[in-house]
Parts: structure tokens; C-alpha cells; sequence
């Protein structure tokens, strides 16, 4: 494939970093951090709903590593996603959103999975974004469902390629990501997406997630639409 010069990122994946040091800047609690970050997110999914050919965004919400946290920490980010998933996801339809997740259920509390779940088939029919919480989500855990899945099956080896690969995976009904979006400094992916980024341009900026507005939003996609893709290619 030739050089391109790419138009509008299709699939944005967010690694929504910095909650934590957000809220003890400003001398809060690490709960009110992530009630921020929550408030970030309703936002820019509203903006990114707005920019018409952007047409899959996913936001790494908890990660598996997430767990190593103090409990009362994890509890409080399941108990904001809980509280306000209903009344988003009706919202969200509202808008023609598809809601999609992307993790295991194991682990977290039944009523906020069964929360999930009714968001995800309350939005199954729309057509329009489609928006995935990567929620309890770890990219080596994903892959490790996936060749389970495979081999539960009983695929013959001779019919495994990368195409049957990306069916089984959690991300099954979604492109690969265009761009990658990082906040708040750290230059790692986290266990996020491993797959699926292959050939993700990335973007890393210095805002804690709380911070993050539409104007950098447009500048992520701007720094996007300046990129080379190559694709291996000249
Ligand atoms: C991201 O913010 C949110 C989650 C990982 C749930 P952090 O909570 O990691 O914030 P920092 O990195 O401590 O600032
Ligand atoms: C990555 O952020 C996970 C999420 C944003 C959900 P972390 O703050 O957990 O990542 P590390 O620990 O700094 O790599
Ligand atoms: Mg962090």
C-alpha cells in the first residue's frame, strides 16, 4: 500500500490517564479525580458523537492491573460507572450510539454487569457511533479468551489467520485503531488493545485526563491527519 495521508481517524482509543494526580493538585480525594474523569468522558464522547467521521471510539476505564488498588478505591469507580450508566446509556440511544464492552465479567460487582449488559442490548440496533468501555479489560487476557475460544470450538489449525483471530476477539465487530490517545504523560500502553493497535498512530499528551477538553481533542486529530501512515509501505 501506497503512502497515505490520513482523512479522519475511523477508531479512537483513549487511555484516560491522570484522575489521580488531577484531584491531589488540587488538594481532593482520588474518588473526586475519577467524578471528574467521569464527567470528561460524557463529554467527549458527546463531541466525539459531533464529529461525524469518527465512528468508533473505546475508553479504557479499569484495567486488569486496576485490581492492585486499594479497594475502596476500586469501589468508588464501580459505584460512579454504576450510578450513572443507566441514565447515559438512554442518552446514548437517544443518539443512535451502539454501546459495546470489552472485558470479563469476572470479578465485578453482578449488579453493575447486569447494568452493562442492559446498556449494550438496549443500543445493539443503532447505527450510528459505536462506543466501547474497556472495562475490567486487559489486552493478554483479552488474547487469552480469544485462542480458548478458538480451540473450545474445535477450529482446525488450517482455517486459523488473522482475520478468524480478530473475529473471536472481544473487539470482534470493531476496525483496528487508527489513533491512540494518551493523557497525563505516561509513554506505555498498559495492556491496552495489544491487537488492535498494530498500526495505531499514537498521541501522547501532558493533560490529565479531568482536563481534557474538545479543543485538545481537535488537536490530537489534527496531529493525526499530519502523520505519514505507511503501513510497512513507501
Ligand atoms: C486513570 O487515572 C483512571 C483509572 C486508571 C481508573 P488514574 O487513577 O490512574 O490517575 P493517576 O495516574 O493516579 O494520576
Ligand atoms: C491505565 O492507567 C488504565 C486505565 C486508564 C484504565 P493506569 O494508571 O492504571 O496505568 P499504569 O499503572 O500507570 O500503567
Ligand atoms: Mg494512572
Amino acid at each position: 500500500m501506497a503512502e497515505t495521508t490520513p482523512v479522519f481517524p475511523n477508531h479512537i482509543a483513549i487511555i484516560m490517564d491522570g484522575n489521580g494526580r488531577w484531584a491531589t493538585k488540587r488538594g481532593m480525594s482520588r474518588l473526586d479525580g475519577h467524578l471528574a474523569g467521569f464527567n470528561t468522558i460524557h463529554d467527549i464522547v458527546r463531541y466525539l458523537g459531533e464529529i461525524e467521521q469518527v465512528k468508533y471510539a473505546t475508553f479504557y476505564a479499569f484495567s486488569t492491573e486496576n485490581w492492585n488498588r486499594p479497594e475502596a478505591e476500586i469501589k468508588s469507580i464501580f459505584n460512579i460507572l454504576n450510578e450513572s450508566i443507566a441514565h447515559e446509556a438512554a442518552e446514548l440511544h437517544e443518539n443512535n450510539v451502539r454501546i459495546l464492552w470489552l472485558g470479563r465479567a469476572e470479578g465485578l460487582p453482578p449488579k453493575l454487569v447486569q447494568n452493562i449488559n442492559d446498556a449494550v442490548s438496549l443500543t445493539s440496533r443503532n447505527s450510528g457511533m459505536t462506543l466501547a468501555l474497556a472495562l475490567n479489560y486487559g489486552g493478554r487476557q483479552e488474547i487469552t479468551d480469544t485462542l480458548k475460544r478458538i480451540v473450545a470450538e474445535g477450529v482446525p489449525a488450517e482455517l486459523i489467520d488473522e482475520k478468524l483471530i480478530a473475529k473471536y476477539l472481544y473487539t470482534a465487530d470493531m476496525p483496528d485503531v487508527d489513533l491512540l490517545i494518551r493523557t497525563a504523560d505516561e509513554l506505555r500502553i498498559s495492556n491496552f488493545l495489544l491487537w488492535q493497535l498494530a498500526y495505531a498512530e499514537f498521541y501522547f499528551t501532558p493533560e490529565l485526563w479531568p482536563d481534557f477538553n474538545r479543543a485538545d481533542m481537535d488537536k490530537a486529530i489534527r496531529a493525526y491527519r499530519e502523520r505519514k501512515r505507511r503501513f510497512g509501505g513507501l
